[in-house]
């Protein structure tokens, strides 16, 4: 990073030769963003749950096939195996969803959430009570009606009031969907229009967002370097005393990845091969472990309670990723939906014993970039939701976490609508934007 002015003449000149805003952010947004996005997802496997993938590996093995319908790619079926609950807890189940419905009759909202909430907790497969609070919220909420009248599907796809309310709001979910998507469309339309080549206060913002969000990101991961700490690294390459040497070479396997993807952005653009993934990984964990590094996994892993499917799988998954990220079904989805879902899809196969979060938002910001949208980012703050809505995906509905990417998304292209505005407020995403790295 300390060829960090250097990046940015040569993106003044991409900038000047070619009009869309793809270039500025490939060079500029992806090194202020993709470096900290990409550390930090390192433990993400971790949290990955799921009794959805340990029953049965036919069905779960071809999932990076599996066709991904625009408005119902939620909805797998995935064999489900919902833990048999007890009759105590299936009586507390019941009697908490009939507290709910009376709560709710007399008109005490907050107090029928509560039960609601209360009795999923409990059970969170139980299609009545999925489909009882779908239909309990679908006022106010429609999009997570929706997605609780999936769930109680996936529990029960017989369960046919669940199927009825399913249909009935779909329709009105996907344009919901279609229009956050047209939402982010319009900002880096805007953002294309608006960037400067000469906006120095916006280089210096840059930077310093870069390193808010090294710290973040690191944050998430549990590295314990500062925020000062980074920025020493970042501008001096000098090691910080005390702290631990993998710490350090997190930060510089992921700075190398990027180089690379960079480079390989700027002379290709045709199809992504399984080596170009490995090549990816070699460099984001070279220095870490310079043997596992850019070698697919020839054994199994556990992470967490998620138990992927056998290395001896790997190979033959990674060449049906790659077909699917290359392919026309791919090309079709919104770039946006495509990010999200290649970063799921790669996750799932996990075919590196360790830096697989890590490689796969290297690769959803790389479809991001290409499609000329700004990486995302996760924040700290936001460390919860994204891993909430990887459980939700896990359990058969991807839909909550292509919208949190798209919302990841929408939040910094607000943040840099604000740092490259001559206006500096009145515009309501530019304040929103402006809040945002205020956050940060
Ligand atoms: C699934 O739902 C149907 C229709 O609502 C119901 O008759 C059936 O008992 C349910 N199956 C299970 C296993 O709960
Ligand atoms: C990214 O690519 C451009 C053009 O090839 C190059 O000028 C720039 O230095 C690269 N940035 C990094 C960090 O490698």
């Amino acid at each position: 990073m300390e060829s960090g002015a250097g990046d940015n003449k040569s993106q003044k000149d991409t900038i000047l030769t070619i009009n869309i805003s793809s270039s500025v952010f490939s060079v500029i947004l992806f090194l202020l963003g993709g470096v900290i996005s990409a550390i930090l997802i390192t433990n993400l496997g971790i949290v990955l749950p799921t009794q959805k993938f340990t029953s049965g590996t036919t069905e779960l093995s071809t999932l990076p096939n599996t066709e991904v319908q625009k408005f119902d790619y939620g909805l797998r079926n995935w064999p489900v195996s919902p833990k048999q609950k007890s009759s105590d807890v299936a009586g507390e189940v019941q009697a908490a969803v009939h507290q709910a419905l009376d709560a709710h009759t007399q008109g005490k909202k907050e107090k029928a959430h509560k039960l609601f909430e209360h009795a999923l907790a409990l059970d969170p497969h139980h299609a009545d009570t999925l489909n009882a609070y779908g239909e309990f919220i679908e006022d106010e909420d429609i999009v997570r009606a929706n997605h609780l009248y999936s769930c109680a599907l996936i529990a029960n796809n017989s369960h046919s009031r669940a199927l009825t309310n399913r249909e009935r709001t779909s329709a009105a979910v996907a344009e919901i969907d279609k229009g956050m998507f047209a939402k982010v469309d319009d900002k880096q339309l805007q953002m294309g229009q608006q960037i400067s080549e000469n906006s120095r206060a916006l280089q210096r913002a840059q930077e310093e967002f870069l390193y808010l969000q090294i710290y973040h990101t690191t944050a998430i991961e549990g590295n314990t370097l500062s925020l000062e700490q980074m920025r020493s690294i970042m501008e001096t390459g000098l090691a910080i005393g005390g702290k631990s040497i993998m710490e350090h070479n997190e930060v510089l396997g992921l700075n190398l990845a990027l180089q690379f993807i960079n480079d390989t952005l700027q002379h290709r653009f045709g199809k992504i091969t399984v080596n170009d993934i490995l090549q990816i990984h070699k460099r984001v964990l070279g220095h870490v472990d310079p043997i596992t590094a850019g070698n697919l996994r020839t054994t199994q892993v556990f992470v967490g309670g998620y138990i992927p499917p056998p290395s001896v799988e790997v190979n033959d998954l990674m060449e049906d990723f790659v077909d699917w990220m290359n392919s026309e079904e791919a090309a079709s989805l919104h770039p946006v939906e495509f990010a999200a879902l290649a970063h799921y899809k790669f996750i799932y196969i996990h075919p590196f014993i360790d830096g697989n979060g890590r490689t796969s938002r290297l690769l959803m910001n790389l479809i991001l970039l290409r499609a000329g949208y700004p990486p995302v980012i996760v924040k700290l703050s936001q460390r919860g939701q994204y891993y909430e809505t990887i459980i939700q995906a896990n359990a058969g509905d991807i839909r909550p976490f292509i919208r949190f990417i798209c919302n990841c998304l929408d939040d910094m292209l607000d943040a840099y609508l604000w740092l490259t505005s001559d206006s500096l407020d009145g515009i309501p995403e530019i304040e929103e934007g402006r809040r945002l790295v205020e956050e940060m």
